[in-house]
């Protein structure tokens, strides 16, 4: 399994000011509360007991993981170091499963914070503030050749200021080593060449951020009712999603770049940061702000 030797050193000591020989285990771990359930094992909200650093431990079970899942986990997510990505500080292991200390965020994801809204939905200007961060940690990932994998509204971790952060690497690869799999991700998020069991790189991110988008501006995925996993497929390659009238045009415009059948024809994530819908209402709201100002004066 893991050979401790091949994989990269712990980061942890430098957030802890202990020694950097230390062997992390479990016994300098205090559990303050269970924080999720997650699809390989459970979080904990922790506490390293000499220095009291709060930071979470995911603990993932090698029968239930691949091999894979976790070296990418572990190898990938420690290289990143972004404002809108979950920091990785280090690991610990015994025979049955793999623990990984990361940043702790005091805050829910995505998912869970649009149910908790009776619309379903987020408004256009909170929309675009999420969207702008996602796309903020996809472009230092794919700057890095790192492709995510596996994003969804569940991976995206949003804390009390509404600073997001994207999570949950065990999908992730780097595409200097060429298609990995065929299959990655969550089925309801498979881009269409996923489908279609073609080469997939770093646009199968870009399909998933238009996904994201819609369900969080429109309330409901946009390829909704499924009642088969074929015709679920069929309707990837070959619907056009639907936008309310009521949705800003803009974003509309947005949507229909991500979720476009030919990854070559979607929009990378540099252009994706500099389309209009991002821009424009942050402009307004300087503008306002700065008239506002002005009045004052
Ligand atoms: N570092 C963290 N801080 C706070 N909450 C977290 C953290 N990591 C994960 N979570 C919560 O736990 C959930 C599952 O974590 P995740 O890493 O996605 O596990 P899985 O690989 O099982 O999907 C996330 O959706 C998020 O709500
Ligand atoms: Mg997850």
């Amino acid at each position: 399994m893991l050979n401790e030797d091949d994989l990269p050193k712990s980061i942890f000591h430098l957030y802890t000011g202990k020694s950097s020989k230390i062997n992390w285990g479990p016994g300098n771990f205090e559990v303050e509360k269970n924080i999720g359930d997650g699809h390989f094992g459970t979080i904990f909200k922790v506490r390293e007991k000499d220095s009291k650093f709060i930071c979470a431990l995911k603990m993932m079970f090698k029968y239930k993981t691949e091999k894979e899942e976790l070296e990418s986990e572990i190898y990938i997510q420690s290289k990143l170091d972004h404002p809108n990505i979950i920091r990785l500080y280090g690991y610990f292991q015994n025979y049955e499963k793999v623990i990984l200390i990361l940043e702790y965020i005091d805050g829910e994801n995505l998912y869970k914070l649009r149910e908790l809204k009776e619309s379903n939905t987020f408004s256009n200007i909170i929309t675009i503030g999420y969207v702008v961060q996602i796309l903020k940690g996809v472009k230092y990932c794919h700057d890095n050749n790192v492709c995510h994998g596996d994003l969804k509204l569940e991976n995206c971790i949003v804390d009390k200021d509404k600073i997001l952060k994207i999570c949950d690497f065990g999908h992730s690869f780097l595409i200097s080593e060429g298609i990995r799999k065929i299959e990655v991700g969550t089925k309801i998020h498979f881009a269409p060449e996923i489908i279609k069991e073609s080469k997939i790189s770093l646009e199968i991110d870009m399909w998933t951020v238009g996904i994201m988008t819609y369900e969080i501006l429109v309330g409901y995925h946009p390829f909704k009712n499924f009642p088969s996993t074929k015709q679920f497929s069929v309707r990837i390659l070959k619907n056009e999603p639907k936008y309310p009238e009521s949705i800003n045009k803009d974003a509309k415009d947005f949507m229909s770049k991500t979720l476009i059948k030919e990854p070559s024809k979607r929009l990378t994530v540099r252009e994706a940061i500099s389309h209009i819908w991002l821009k424009k209402e942050i402009n307004e709201k300087i503008n306002e702000k700065i008239n506002e100002k002005m009045k004052i004066l």
